[in-house]
């Protein structure tokens, strides 16, 4: 695996690989690797001979008070899981490599409506840096397919529609959200938990579960499964921010015509911030 850290190099490796016709898909992170980070590199190498990875704590994607002092720096052990895991090139840029003018002066994209709700009214501005730094990894890798993980449901949805709205030749792949044992969905930010939080953490991928099979027997009131939803996991200690059902291919309020669903949660839980969501297809 090799190991880049300026795009000059990183041009040239990838130019030597597209000259062999090979395909190239990118997997971005933050780092801190776990087993979701590693099931998108499987499913990465199903899509292309040559699969990149890209750890980069963006900046611009933490709000004020947001744990970016904090996120888990993890790169010795990262690096040895993704040589486990056959990556071909581990991308580790710095700021000034991803935003050469600042990050104060970066041209910035972003993608309006679907950023304004859910994660975006907890975390305003959070979309806005996910789709600037994913806009320059696309333009520094220029990867024929780039994949991104179902736990993060309105990220792939809002990295889809710029995609799409900018013409970019990138294919968005989404891969399945990978889960500890007993259902939290895994994520760098688990580690935050205490054990008492931790062994409550499980109540909120339950929560979106048991809203899914009340969907399932035909229950439509939605805001009614919501409230419910909400109060359970305040009752359980979390301090919910948002229980709901929308539409799966916008996160438009569903309609009875509506056959895909998701069901999105985030709450706080001590001082980790935990999201999750369900899909559901009738
Ligand atoms: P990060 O949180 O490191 O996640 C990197 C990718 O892994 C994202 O696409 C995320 O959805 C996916 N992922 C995280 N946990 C997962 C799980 N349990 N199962 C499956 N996939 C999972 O998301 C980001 O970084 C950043 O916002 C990024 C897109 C890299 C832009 O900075």
């Amino acid at each position: 695996m090799e190991i880049v850290s300026t795009a000059d190099v990183l041009r040239e490796d990838l130019s030597e690989w597209r000259r062999a016709g090979e395909h190239i898909a990118l997997v971005p992170t933050m780092g801190n690797i776990h087993d979701g980070h590693l099931s998108l590199v499987r499913l990465a190498r199903k899509h292309a001979e040559r699969v990149v990875v890209s750890i980069f704590v963006n900046p611009t994607q933490f709000g004020e008070g947001e744990d970016i002092d904090s996120y888990p720096r993890t790169i010795e052990r990262d690096t040895r899981s993704l040589k486990r895991a056959k990556v071909d090139l581990l991308f580790v840029p710095d700021v000034a490599t991803i935003y050469p003018f600042g990050t104060d002066n970066a041209t910035s994209v972003t993608v309006p409506v679907l950023t304004d709700d859910l994660c975006g009214t907890f975390r305003p501005g959070h979309f806005a840096g996910v789709t600037t730094v994913v806009s320059r990894l696309f333009g520094l890798v220029q990867p024929d397919v780039a994949v991104f993980g179902q736990k993060d449901y309105q990220q792939q949805l809002v990295i889809r529609r710029m995609a799409e709205d900018l013409s970019l030749p990138t294919k968005i792949i989404a891969g399945p959200t990978v889960r500890e044992e007993d259902g939290l969905a895994k994520s760098s930010r688990n580690q935050y938990l205490s054990d008492v939080e931790r062994a409550i953490a499980p109540r909120l991928y339950a929560a979106i579960v048991e809203i899914g099979a009340r969907i399932d027997d035909g229950n439509t009131d939605y805001a009614v499964l919501e409230a419910d939803a909400m109060e359970k996991l305040r009752l359980a200690g979390f301090d919910p921010e948002y229980v709901s059902v929308r539409r799966a291919s916008d996160l438009g309020a569903p309609e009875s015509s509506d056959d895909d669903l998701v069901v999105l949660a985030a709450a706080r839980l001590g001082a980790a911030r935990l999201i999750d969501n369900l899909l559901i297809r009738s």
